[in-house]
Protein backbone atom coordinates (compact mmCIF):
# COMPACT_ATOMS: atom_id res chain seq x y z
CA UNK A 1 0.00 0.00 0.00
CA UNK A 2 1.19 3.35 -1.03
CA UNK A 3 1.81 5.46 2.41
CA UNK A 4 -0.02 9.44 1.22
CA UNK A 5 1.89 12.38 2.73
CA UNK A 6 -1.61 14.01 4.74
CA UNK A 7 -1.34 17.97 4.97
CA UNK A 8 -0.82 19.42 8.14
CA UNK A 9 -3.95 18.33 10.38
CA UNK A 10 -5.46 19.54 13.82
CA UNK A 11 -7.06 16.87 15.98
CA UNK A 12 -10.81 15.96 15.26
CA UNK A 13 -12.70 13.78 17.54
CA UNK A 14 -16.09 12.76 16.49
CA UNK A 15 -18.76 12.36 19.03
CA UNK A 16 -19.75 8.90 19.21
CA UNK A 17 -23.11 7.62 19.59
CA UNK A 18 -24.58 7.15 22.74
CA UNK A 19 -27.29 4.28 21.50
CA UNK A 20 -28.30 3.46 25.65
CA UNK A 21 -31.87 4.32 24.52
CA UNK A 22 -31.80 1.88 22.01
CA UNK A 23 -30.74 -0.79 24.01
CA UNK A 24 -27.99 -1.41 21.60
CA UNK A 25 -24.88 0.02 22.53
CA UNK A 26 -21.70 -1.86 22.00
CA UNK A 27 -19.16 1.01 21.69
CA UNK A 28 -18.91 2.90 24.52
CA UNK A 29 -20.85 6.11 25.62
CA UNK A 30 -20.67 9.84 24.87
CA UNK A 31 -17.07 11.57 25.58
CA UNK A 32 -17.00 14.92 26.65
CA UNK A 33 -13.97 15.70 24.74
CA UNK A 34 -16.43 16.07 20.98
CA UNK A 35 -15.50 18.96 19.42
CA UNK A 36 -19.55 19.49 18.09
CA UNK A 37 -19.32 20.84 21.45
CA UNK A 38 -16.78 23.60 20.15
CA UNK A 39 -19.23 24.10 16.73
CA UNK A 40 -22.02 25.29 20.01
CA UNK A 41 -20.31 28.45 20.22
CA UNK A 42 -19.66 28.93 16.14
CA UNK A 43 -22.40 31.24 14.13
CA UNK A 44 -25.21 29.11 12.32
CA UNK A 45 -23.26 25.95 13.29
CA UNK A 46 -25.11 26.11 16.44
CA UNK A 47 -28.51 26.62 14.88
CA UNK A 48 -29.38 22.88 15.29
CA UNK A 49 -27.38 20.63 17.61
CA UNK A 50 -26.20 17.32 15.86
CA UNK A 51 -24.29 15.20 18.11
CA UNK A 52 -22.91 13.43 15.17
CA UNK A 53 -21.10 16.14 13.82
CA UNK A 54 -17.53 16.81 13.47
CA UNK A 55 -15.79 20.12 14.26
CA UNK A 56 -15.77 23.08 11.38
CA UNK A 57 -12.77 24.57 12.33
CA UNK A 58 -11.16 21.25 11.80
CA UNK A 59 -12.56 21.06 8.55
CA UNK A 60 -11.27 24.32 7.75
CA UNK A 61 -7.91 23.79 8.43
CA UNK A 62 -8.15 20.12 6.37
CA UNK A 63 -9.13 22.16 3.55
CA UNK A 64 -6.98 24.99 3.64
CA UNK A 65 -4.01 22.29 4.31
CA UNK A 66 -4.74 20.07 1.33
CA UNK A 67 -4.91 23.57 -1.01
CA UNK A 68 -1.58 24.44 0.67
CA UNK A 69 0.07 21.47 -0.72
CA UNK A 70 -1.17 21.22 -3.97
CA UNK A 71 1.07 23.12 -6.62
CA UNK A 72 -0.53 26.40 -6.75
CA UNK A 73 0.49 26.34 -10.58
CA UNK A 74 -2.19 23.78 -11.03
CA UNK A 75 -4.92 25.27 -8.63
CA UNK A 76 -7.26 27.91 -8.57
CA UNK A 77 -8.76 27.86 -5.38
CA UNK A 78 -12.13 29.09 -6.72
CA UNK A 79 -13.23 26.35 -8.48
CA UNK A 80 -11.62 23.86 -6.05
CA UNK A 81 -14.69 21.53 -5.31
CA UNK A 82 -15.21 19.85 -2.32
CA UNK A 83 -17.91 17.11 -1.63
CA UNK A 84 -19.48 16.04 1.07
CA UNK A 85 -21.21 13.06 0.37
CA UNK A 86 -22.50 12.70 4.45
CA UNK A 87 -23.85 16.01 4.60
CA UNK A 88 -25.21 15.60 8.11
CA UNK A 89 -25.34 19.04 10.03
CA UNK A 90 -24.05 20.81 6.97
CA UNK A 91 -20.47 21.31 8.43
CA UNK A 92 -18.37 20.74 5.73
CA UNK A 93 -20.21 23.12 3.14
CA UNK A 94 -20.36 25.94 6.02
CA UNK A 95 -16.42 25.40 5.89
CA UNK A 96 -16.31 25.90 2.29
CA UNK A 97 -18.29 28.99 2.44
CA UNK A 98 -15.64 30.28 4.97
CA UNK A 99 -12.46 29.23 2.94
CA UNK A 100 -14.17 30.48 -0.10
CA UNK A 101 -13.73 27.00 -2.32
CA UNK A 102 -16.96 25.09 -4.37
CA UNK A 103 -18.80 23.05 -1.69
CA UNK A 104 -21.35 20.71 -2.28
CA UNK A 105 -23.02 17.93 -0.37
CA UNK A 106 -25.59 15.03 -0.17
CA UNK A 107 -27.78 14.16 2.62
CA UNK A 108 -30.64 11.30 2.06
CA UNK A 109 -32.20 12.10 5.40
CA UNK A 110 -35.43 14.17 4.52
CA UNK A 111 -35.17 15.94 7.73
CA UNK A 112 -31.35 16.62 8.45
CA UNK A 113 -31.54 17.54 4.84
CA UNK A 114 -33.88 19.97 5.40
CA UNK A 115 -32.03 22.10 8.44
CA UNK A 116 -28.77 22.07 6.76
CA UNK A 117 -30.58 23.26 3.32
CA UNK A 118 -32.29 26.14 5.90
CA UNK A 119 -28.63 26.93 7.55
CA UNK A 120 -27.36 27.37 4.43
CA UNK A 121 -29.90 30.34 3.38
CA UNK A 122 -27.94 32.11 6.44
CA UNK A 123 -27.13 35.31 3.64
CA UNK A 124 -30.73 35.96 3.55
CA UNK A 125 -30.83 39.72 4.22
CA UNK A 126 -31.50 39.81 8.55
CA UNK A 127 -34.17 42.85 7.91
CA UNK A 128 -36.15 40.69 6.04
CA UNK A 129 -35.60 37.99 8.29
CA UNK A 130 -36.79 39.20 11.29
CA UNK A 131 -39.93 40.91 9.70
CA UNK A 132 -41.42 37.57 8.16
CA UNK A 133 -39.92 35.61 11.72
CA UNK A 134 -42.09 38.26 13.81
CA UNK A 135 -45.19 38.07 11.67
CA UNK A 136 -45.29 34.34 11.79
CA UNK A 137 -45.05 34.97 15.71
CA UNK A 138 -48.28 37.79 16.00
CA UNK A 139 -50.08 35.45 13.46
CA UNK A 140 -49.45 32.81 16.00
CA UNK A 141 -50.67 34.66 19.15
CA UNK A 142 -53.76 36.11 17.50
CA UNK A 143 -55.30 33.28 16.22
CA UNK A 144 -57.20 30.69 18.28
CA UNK A 145 -57.84 27.03 17.26
CA UNK A 146 -58.65 23.76 18.48
CA UNK A 147 -55.48 21.47 19.30
CA UNK A 148 -54.65 19.21 16.81
CA UNK A 149 -53.50 15.32 17.54
CA UNK A 150 -50.61 14.59 18.23
CA UNK A 151 -48.81 11.01 19.60
CA UNK A 152 -49.24 10.31 22.85
CA UNK A 153 -45.67 10.47 23.17
CA UNK A 154 -45.47 13.82 21.99
CA UNK A 155 -48.01 14.96 25.19
CA UNK A 156 -45.90 13.58 27.63
CA UNK A 157 -42.97 15.86 26.01
CA UNK A 158 -44.79 19.21 26.59
CA UNK A 159 -47.16 20.37 28.87
CA UNK A 160 -50.36 22.33 27.26
CA UNK A 161 -49.33 25.89 27.33
CA UNK A 162 -45.91 24.87 25.48
CA UNK A 163 -47.80 22.22 22.95
CA UNK A 164 -51.22 24.85 22.56
CA UNK A 165 -48.18 27.33 21.51
CA UNK A 166 -46.25 24.74 19.17
CA UNK A 167 -49.15 24.53 17.85
CA UNK A 168 -49.76 27.71 17.04
CA UNK A 169 -46.78 28.13 15.38
CA UNK A 170 -46.75 25.29 12.91
CA UNK A 171 -50.11 26.49 11.93
CA UNK A 172 -49.03 29.96 12.09
CA UNK A 173 -45.94 28.45 9.69
CA UNK A 174 -48.49 25.99 7.58
CA UNK A 175 -50.90 29.42 7.11
CA UNK A 176 -48.01 31.48 5.48
CA UNK A 177 -45.93 28.77 3.90
CA UNK A 178 -44.09 29.71 0.67
CA UNK A 179 -40.63 28.90 -0.67
CA UNK A 180 -38.84 32.01 0.61
CA UNK A 181 -35.30 31.69 2.39
CA UNK A 182 -37.66 33.78 5.37
CA UNK A 183 -39.82 31.06 5.59
CA UNK A 184 -37.13 28.01 5.58
CA UNK A 185 -35.31 30.22 8.76
CA UNK A 186 -38.26 30.63 10.92
CA UNK A 187 -39.57 26.83 10.06
CA UNK A 188 -36.02 26.17 11.43
CA UNK A 189 -35.87 28.40 14.66
CA UNK A 190 -39.27 26.56 15.18
CA UNK A 191 -37.83 23.34 14.95
CA UNK A 192 -34.41 24.08 16.76
CA UNK A 193 -36.85 25.12 20.12
CA UNK A 194 -38.32 21.69 20.11
CA UNK A 195 -35.96 20.03 22.55
CA UNK A 196 -35.12 22.78 25.13
CA UNK A 197 -39.11 23.60 25.48
CA UNK A 198 -39.54 20.17 26.31
CA UNK A 199 -39.63 19.22 30.15
CA UNK A 200 -39.28 15.42 28.84
CA UNK A 201 -35.58 14.08 29.49
CA UNK A 202 -35.18 14.29 25.52
CA UNK A 203 -31.36 14.25 25.25
CA UNK A 204 -30.06 17.07 23.05
CA UNK A 205 -30.34 15.16 19.69
CA UNK A 206 -31.23 11.03 20.82
CA UNK A 207 -34.49 10.45 21.14
CA UNK A 208 -35.50 9.51 24.79
CA UNK A 209 -38.49 8.61 26.36
CA UNK A 210 -40.25 10.80 28.06
CA UNK A 211 -39.71 9.58 32.07
CA UNK A 212 -37.18 12.03 32.87
CA UNK A 213 -38.42 15.78 34.09
CA UNK A 214 -36.38 19.11 33.61
CA UNK A 215 -37.53 21.52 36.38
CA UNK A 216 -37.75 24.60 34.28
CA UNK A 217 -38.37 25.21 30.01
CA UNK A 218 -39.03 28.01 28.19
CA UNK A 219 -42.00 29.22 27.23
CA UNK A 220 -42.22 28.47 23.14
CA UNK A 221 -43.02 31.78 22.00
CA UNK A 222 -39.95 33.45 24.32
CA UNK A 223 -37.78 30.11 23.23
CA UNK A 224 -38.76 31.27 19.62
CA UNK A 225 -37.87 34.42 19.74
CA UNK A 226 -34.70 33.97 21.34
CA UNK A 227 -33.68 31.75 18.45
CA UNK A 228 -34.58 34.17 15.84
CA UNK A 229 -32.11 37.00 18.04
CA UNK A 230 -29.57 34.73 17.98
CA UNK A 231 -30.06 33.84 14.18
CA UNK A 232 -29.92 36.86 13.16
CA UNK A 233 -26.53 37.98 15.03
CA UNK A 234 -25.28 35.02 13.50
CA UNK A 235 -26.40 35.60 9.92
CA UNK A 236 -24.10 39.26 10.39
CA UNK A 237 -21.10 37.28 12.45
CA UNK A 238 -20.62 34.57 9.56
CA UNK A 239 -20.93 37.08 6.81
CA UNK A 240 -18.28 39.32 8.14
CA UNK A 241 -15.42 36.36 7.80
CA UNK A 242 -17.17 34.32 4.62
CA UNK A 243 -16.34 34.68 1.02
CA UNK A 244 -18.88 34.98 -1.77
CA UNK A 245 -18.80 31.29 -3.00
CA UNK A 246 -21.93 29.54 -1.82
CA UNK A 247 -22.20 25.73 -0.87
CA UNK A 248 -25.28 23.37 -2.62
CA UNK A 249 -26.79 20.90 -0.84
CA UNK A 250 -28.67 17.88 -2.44
CA UNK A 251 -31.05 16.19 -1.00
CA UNK A 252 -29.66 12.77 -2.52
CA UNK A 253 -28.63 8.97 -1.44
CA UNK A 254 -25.02 8.75 -1.63
CA UNK A 255 -25.38 5.40 -2.81
CA UNK A 256 -26.56 6.39 -6.41
CA UNK A 257 -25.09 7.76 -9.36
CA UNK A 258 -24.87 11.47 -9.39
CA UNK A 259 -23.90 12.32 -13.14
CA UNK A 260 -23.75 15.89 -13.04
CA UNK A 261 -20.67 15.48 -10.75
CA UNK A 262 -19.06 13.73 -12.82
CA UNK A 263 -14.83 14.07 -12.83
CA UNK A 264 -15.29 17.67 -11.03
CA UNK A 265 -14.31 17.23 -7.26
CA UNK A 266 -10.87 17.38 -5.85
CA UNK A 267 -11.22 16.46 -2.26
CA UNK A 268 -13.93 14.96 0.19
CA UNK A 269 -14.25 15.36 3.46
CA UNK A 270 -16.93 13.53 5.50
CA UNK A 271 -18.02 11.02 7.98
CA UNK A 272 -20.45 8.41 6.88
CA UNK A 273 -22.49 7.04 9.29
CA UNK A 274 -20.42 4.22 11.79
CA UNK A 275 -21.43 0.53 11.79
CA UNK A 276 -22.38 1.22 15.18
CA UNK A 277 -26.57 0.56 15.33
CA UNK A 278 -26.74 4.36 15.66
CA UNK A 279 -30.44 4.66 14.52
CA UNK A 280 -30.21 8.01 12.57
CA UNK A 281 -33.85 7.90 11.56
CA UNK A 282 -34.97 7.19 15.05
CA UNK A 283 -33.12 10.32 16.22
CA UNK A 284 -35.20 12.75 15.01
CA UNK A 285 -38.85 11.53 15.55
CA UNK A 286 -39.85 14.18 18.03
CA UNK A 287 -39.63 16.46 15.58
CA UNK A 288 -41.09 14.35 12.57
CA UNK A 289 -44.00 13.54 15.21
CA UNK A 290 -44.61 17.25 15.88
CA UNK A 291 -44.20 17.92 12.25
CA UNK A 292 -46.56 15.25 11.42
CA UNK A 293 -44.25 13.74 9.01
CA UNK A 294 -44.73 10.45 10.98
CA UNK A 295 -46.57 9.04 13.94
CA UNK A 296 -44.40 7.11 15.93
CA UNK A 297 -41.49 4.94 15.64
CA UNK A 298 -42.97 2.71 13.38
CA UNK A 299 -43.34 4.98 10.31
CA UNK A 300 -39.51 6.00 10.36
CA UNK A 301 -39.16 1.93 8.08
CA UNK A 302 -41.08 3.92 5.29
CA UNK A 303 -40.46 7.60 5.79
CA UNK A 304 -36.48 7.89 6.31
CA UNK A 305 -35.07 4.55 6.37
CA UNK A 306 -34.99 3.21 2.83
CA UNK A 307 -32.27 6.53 1.60
CA UNK A 308 -30.10 5.72 4.76
CA UNK A 309 -26.89 4.00 5.00
CA UNK A 310 -27.81 0.49 6.91
CA UNK A 311 -25.73 1.19 9.96
CA UNK A 312 -28.38 -0.40 12.13
CA UNK A 313 -29.56 -3.18 13.25
CA UNK A 314 -33.53 -2.17 12.92
CA UNK A 315 -32.96 -1.15 9.85
CA UNK A 316 -31.85 -4.69 8.65
CA UNK A 317 -34.60 -7.23 10.24
CA UNK A 318 -36.38 -8.01 6.64
CA UNK A 319 -32.83 -8.66 5.08
CA UNK A 320 -31.99 -11.21 7.83
CA UNK A 321 -32.52 -14.43 5.90
CA UNK A 322 -30.48 -13.52 3.03
CA UNK A 323 -27.31 -12.12 4.81
CA UNK A 324 -25.18 -14.65 3.30
CA UNK A 325 -26.80 -14.07 0.21
CA UNK A 326 -25.73 -10.55 0.57
CA UNK A 327 -22.30 -11.79 1.29
CA UNK A 328 -21.79 -13.24 -2.40
CA UNK A 329 -21.97 -9.89 -3.66
CA UNK A 330 -18.79 -8.90 -6.06
CA UNK A 331 -18.88 -5.65 -4.81
CA UNK A 332 -17.60 -7.12 -1.68
CA UNK A 333 -14.70 -9.47 -2.99
CA UNK A 334 -11.73 -7.44 -1.79
CA UNK A 335 -12.90 -8.32 1.89
CA UNK A 336 -14.79 -11.58 1.25
CA UNK A 337 -13.19 -14.05 3.76
CA UNK A 338 -12.77 -11.76 6.12
CA UNK A 339 -16.48 -10.24 6.07
CA UNK A 340 -17.63 -13.34 5.52
CA UNK A 341 -15.89 -15.07 9.15
CA UNK A 342 -17.00 -11.97 11.53
CA UNK A 343 -20.70 -12.04 9.75
CA UNK A 344 -20.83 -15.99 10.56
CA UNK A 345 -19.15 -15.14 13.97
CA UNK A 346 -21.76 -12.54 14.48
CA UNK A 347 -24.80 -14.98 14.07
CA UNK A 348 -23.62 -17.54 15.99
CA UNK A 349 -23.06 -15.38 19.14
CA UNK A 350 -26.60 -13.33 18.53
CA UNK A 351 -28.04 -16.60 20.07
CA UNK A 352 -26.32 -16.37 23.33
CA UNK A 353 -28.21 -12.80 23.11
CA UNK A 354 -31.67 -11.51 24.34
CA UNK A 355 -32.04 -9.23 21.71
CA UNK A 356 -30.60 -11.07 19.22
CA UNK A 357 -29.60 -8.76 17.08
CA UNK A 358 -29.30 -9.12 13.60
CA UNK A 359 -25.22 -7.60 13.74
CA UNK A 360 -24.26 -9.62 10.73
CA UNK A 361 -27.11 -8.57 8.39
CA UNK A 362 -26.37 -4.77 9.70
CA UNK A 363 -22.33 -5.51 8.48
CA UNK A 364 -23.37 -7.09 5.52
CA UNK A 365 -24.70 -4.87 4.23
CA UNK A 366 -23.35 -1.73 5.42
CA UNK A 367 -20.11 -2.61 4.09
CA UNK A 368 -22.61 -3.29 0.39
CA UNK A 369 -24.20 -0.05 0.86
CA UNK A 370 -20.45 2.02 1.24
CA UNK A 371 -19.01 -0.31 -1.18
CA UNK A 372 -21.07 1.29 -3.82
CA UNK A 373 -20.43 4.65 -2.54
CA UNK A 374 -17.54 4.12 -3.25
CA UNK A 375 -17.58 3.53 -6.86
CA UNK A 376 -19.65 6.62 -7.13
CA UNK A 377 -16.78 8.68 -5.43
CA UNK A 378 -14.56 7.16 -7.75
CA UNK A 379 -16.84 9.00 -10.93
CA UNK A 380 -17.22 12.15 -8.59
CA UNK A 381 -13.24 12.23 -7.86
CA UNK A 382 -10.39 13.95 -10.45
CA UNK A 383 -7.53 11.93 -10.44
CA UNK A 384 -5.17 12.85 -7.82
CA UNK A 385 -8.29 13.62 -5.43
CA UNK A 386 -7.96 13.66 -1.77
CA UNK A 387 -10.85 11.89 0.43
CA UNK A 388 -10.76 11.95 4.20
CA UNK A 389 -13.35 9.77 5.86
CA UNK A 390 -13.96 10.52 9.50
CA UNK A 391 -14.46 7.01 10.67
CA UNK A 392 -14.48 4.80 13.94
CA UNK A 393 -14.12 0.96 13.81
CA UNK A 394 -16.46 -1.33 15.57
CA UNK A 395 -16.97 -4.53 17.66
CA UNK A 396 -20.83 -5.56 18.24
CA UNK A 397 -21.32 -8.15 20.26
CA UNK A 398 -17.48 -7.92 21.41
CA UNK A 399 -16.61 -9.12 17.72
CA UNK A 400 -13.99 -7.08 16.09
CA UNK A 401 -15.33 -5.26 12.96
CA UNK A 402 -11.67 -3.33 11.06
CA UNK A 403 -14.02 -0.87 9.50
CA UNK A 404 -10.81 1.71 8.40
CA UNK A 405 -9.15 -1.58 6.73
CA UNK A 406 -12.11 -3.12 4.77
CA UNK A 407 -13.23 0.28 3.86
CA UNK A 408 -9.67 1.06 2.10
CA UNK A 409 -9.99 -2.09 0.30
CA UNK A 410 -13.03 -1.31 -1.49
CA UNK A 411 -12.21 1.97 -2.27
CA UNK A 412 -9.09 0.36 -3.83
CA UNK A 413 -11.18 -1.89 -5.77
CA UNK A 414 -13.37 0.95 -6.85
CA UNK A 415 -10.19 2.78 -8.49
CA UNK A 416 -8.69 5.23 -6.17
CA UNK A 417 -4.94 4.08 -5.53
CA UNK A 418 -4.09 4.26 -1.97
CA UNK A 419 -5.15 4.08 1.53
CA UNK A 420 -3.73 5.33 4.91
CA UNK A 421 -5.31 5.72 8.48
CA UNK A 422 -4.89 8.17 10.88
CA UNK A 423 -5.80 7.53 14.84
CA UNK A 424 -6.75 10.41 16.79
CA UNK A 425 -7.95 8.78 19.50
CA UNK A 426 -8.87 5.47 21.24
CA UNK A 427 -12.07 4.34 22.48
CA UNK A 428 -13.49 2.31 24.74
CA UNK A 429 -10.93 2.19 27.41
CA UNK A 430 -12.75 4.22 30.00
CA UNK A 431 -15.46 3.56 30.92
CA UNK A 432 -16.72 1.06 33.76
CA UNK A 433 -19.84 0.09 31.95
CA UNK A 434 -18.39 -0.98 28.61
CA UNK A 435 -20.03 -4.17 27.10
CA UNK A 436 -16.89 -5.18 25.82
CA UNK A 437 -13.36 -4.85 26.45
CA UNK A 438 -12.47 -4.78 22.70
CA UNK A 439 -9.86 -1.84 22.11
CA UNK A 440 -11.45 0.70 19.26
CA UNK A 441 -10.16 3.80 17.81
CA UNK A 442 -11.40 6.67 16.30
CA UNK A 443 -9.64 8.56 12.97
CA UNK A 444 -9.14 9.66 9.23
CA UNK A 445 -8.97 7.24 6.84
CA UNK A 446 -7.48 9.00 4.11
CA UNK A 447 -7.84 7.69 0.18
CA UNK A 448 -5.63 9.04 -2.87
CA UNK A 449 -6.13 8.84 -6.33
C1 LIG B 1 -21.91 11.15 10.84
S1 LIG B 1 -23.24 12.02 10.14
C2 LIG B 1 -22.46 13.38 9.32
C3 LIG B 1 -22.29 14.55 10.25
C4 LIG B 1 -21.64 15.76 9.60
N1 LIG B 1 -20.23 15.53 9.37
C5 LIG B 1 -21.84 16.99 10.45
O1 LIG B 1 -20.84 17.60 10.89
O2 LIG B 1 -22.99 17.34 10.74
C6 LIG B 1 -23.70 11.00 8.78
C7 LIG B 1 -24.89 11.53 7.98
O3 LIG B 1 -25.06 10.68 6.84
C8 LIG B 1 -26.45 10.70 6.52
N2 LIG B 1 -26.71 9.56 5.63
C9 LIG B 1 -26.95 8.26 5.96
N3 LIG B 1 -27.11 7.52 4.86
C10 LIG B 1 -26.94 8.33 3.79
C11 LIG B 1 -26.96 8.13 2.38
N4 LIG B 1 -27.20 6.93 1.85
N5 LIG B 1 -26.72 9.19 1.58
C12 LIG B 1 -26.48 10.43 2.11
N6 LIG B 1 -26.48 10.69 3.43
C13 LIG B 1 -26.69 9.65 4.28
C14 LIG B 1 -27.11 10.62 7.88
O4 LIG B 1 -28.46 11.03 7.82
C15 LIG B 1 -26.22 11.54 8.70
O5 LIG B 1 -26.74 12.83 8.73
Amino acid sequence: MIQMSAPKRTNVQMLLFDDEQNSSQFDENITSSSTFINNMSLPIHRWFRYSAGFSAQWVEDTIRGTISSKSSSLLNEEKFVVLDPFVGSGTTLLATEQVGVNGVGFESHPLISRIASAKLLWNTDVGSFIDYANGILSFAKSHTKKLSQYPVIIQRCYDSDNLTMIDMLKYALSENANDSNEYHLSWLAFLSILRSTSHAGTAQWQYVLPNKSKTRVLSVYDAYKAQVELMCADMLEFASTASSIHSHLIQHDARRDFFDLENSVDMIITSPPYANNYDYADATRLEMCVLGEINGWGDLQQAVRPSLIRSCSQHVSKEKNQTFDFLSDPLLEPIRDEIFSVCTQLDEEKDSHGGKKNYHTMIALYFLDLAKVWINLRKMCKPNSDICFVIGDSAPYGIYVPVDEWLGKLALAAGFNSYHFEKTRDRNIKWKNRKHRVPLKEGQLWIRG
